[in-house]
């Protein structure tokens, strides 16, 4: 690994865009000068690497994903292997992913679990939040150990009632002992309990398809669980992080706690922006491609979505990638939506649904770069190194050509899994190449990383919550 010159592109970063040379030493960006006067001035490099009319951008960091997650009585069909290849291919640089802590285990045992599924898999640079399903006092205890070892942020699901569900009390006493010591809690906020109750009942009524899986997690379900997290935090003196939001009315929960001046946070994910309960409604079993918690929501509720990135009530677009396979996984579900396993792929697309929505006029190509890039950076402790083009930032950069046309499809995506949520989907903007730490691991579309290049990332504390 030597030196290489990105020559002649415009770099765009959350808080800039300027025409640009970018040199990088090893693994990271040493410099940055005027287009051309970087080679023409004396630069020299192994390889320079020509970006005319194209972007140069940081690659992306998508902070929610789940590879191999066991859930439903399977698992995520991608590996830490094929998950972080189809990333590399997407632009993503950077997984945060989630270890689990299952009930009855320390937490330290759930991250070790993962840190033995990651090691060695992975193609581009990874960390982990945890998950954390059996809040006991040594567990509290063991949080702050995890912070200083660079797990900084623990999630907490309101849902799933005996799979991962923590009760009020519980996630009060994490969310107090994060006030101590700067971990970021995150949440996913949905009235569990209710929602279980409206399952049996719609089951029991003969409701089995999967669009009832839509309709049993309401909106309502998701706004109230979103306040009392919100007031938790609150009485924790600790912030928050909201994760996969949906729904408007939840969105409002959040403005309202950011109009106060609290440090609550949210993310929402491409497909709560580009796709809707109209999905879920598809004839036959076909909906259950759709089937992830939060659920898909009427259309409506896609333009708060969008305003709300636009003011800053939700700062981050993450995946929640989480795929099971329609042939065999959704299948499970069959005849009973509850059994169909919860998530959708979509760690490959993000940057290029976020770059489409630049050109549709919804949010501004800085802001593309930060809800993609820097702002989880931020959240989680990351910037600096990632997130961004800078002298002494790690060179993980992305040649992004924004005039190419391609159409989404299984056919030719690289995720490990038998359907694409956007199938058919015309987006203009596509990853041509990427560097990881200072290597290329997508040459001109051509992949030339491996398997094991991808390094634990040591996280910081959020740089959202310094004061
Ligand atoms: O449906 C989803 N989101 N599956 C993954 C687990 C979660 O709730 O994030
Ligand atoms: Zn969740
Ligand atoms: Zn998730
Ligand atoms: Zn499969």
């Amino acid at each position: 690994m030597g030196r290489i010159v990105v020559r002649g592109g415009l770099v765009v970063t959350a808080a800039d865009e300027v025409e640009a040379d970018v040199l990088v030493e090893g693994e990271k960006v040493v410099a940055l000068a005027a287009r051309g006067s970087g080679v023409g001035g004396g630069w020299s490099a192994e390889r320079v690497i020509d970006a005319g009319g194209k972007y140069v951008i940081p690659g992306g960091v998508d902070v929610h994903t789940h590879m191999e997650l066991p859930f439903g009585g399977t698992a995520a069909s991608d590996t830490f292997a094929t998950g972080t290849v189809a990333a590399a291919w997407g632009g993503t640089t950077t997984v945060v992913d989630f270890a689990v802590q299952r009930p009855g285990q320390a937490l330290r045992e759930g991250l070790d679990a993962w840190f033995a599924k990651a090691e060695g898999q992975c193609a581009v640079d990874y960390g982990f939040h945890l998950i954390c399903s059996d809040v006991t006092e040594a567990a509290l205890k063991e949080m702050d150990g995890l912070v200083a070892e660079g797990v900084t942020s623990f999630k907490l699901f309101m849902a799933y009632p005996g799979v991962f569900y923590s009760d009020d009390g519980q996630i009060l006493r994490v969310l107090q002992r994060a006030a101590g010591n700067g971990a970021l809690v995150m949440t996913h906020a949905e009235n569990g309990i209710a929602i279980d109750v409206l399952v049996a009942q719609a089951l029991a009524a003969g409701r089995t398809d999967p669009r009832y899986h839509g309709e049993v997690r309401a909106a309502l379900l998701e706004a109230e669980a979103t306040h009392r997290a919100i007031a938790l935090a609150r009485v924790a003196g600790a912030p928050l992080y909201v994760v996969h939001v949906s729904a408007q009315e939840a969105v409002a929960e959040l403005a309202r706690a950011r109009d106060l001046g609290l440090p609550v946070f949210g993310e929402t994910c491409p497909q709560y922006l580009f796709l809707s309960d109209e999905q879920l409604a598809a004839p036959g079993f076909e909906g259950a491609k759709y089937v992830c918690s939060t659920p898909l929501r009427p259309r409506e509720h896609q333009a708060a979505l969008w305003r709300a990135l636009r003011t800053d009530d939700l700062q981050v677009v993450s995946t929640d990638h989480c795929p099971f396979c329609f042939s065999d996984q959704k299948e499970l579900g069959r005849g009973d939506f509850s059994k169909i396993p919860n998530g959708l792929p979509g760690v490959e697309h993000r940057i290029d649904l976020l770059h489409q929505a630049v050109l549709d006029g919804r949010i501004s190509r800085r802001r593309w770069i930060d809800l993609a890039c820097a702002a989880p950076a931020r959240m989680f402790g990351l910037y600096g190194r990632k997130g961004t083009i800078a002298p002494g930032s790690d060179a993980d950069l992305v040649v992004y050509d924004p005039a190419a046309r391609h159409t989404i499809s299984a056919a030719t995506h690289h995720m490990h899994v038998d359907y694409s949520a956007y199938e058919g989907l015309r987006i203009t903007g596509r990853v041509d190449t990427v560097l990881s730490r200072g290597s290329v691991v997508l040459d001109r579309r051509r992949f030339t990383g491996r398997a094991g290049h991808g390094r634990y990332l040591r996280r910081g504390l959020s740089q959202y919550t310094e004061r």
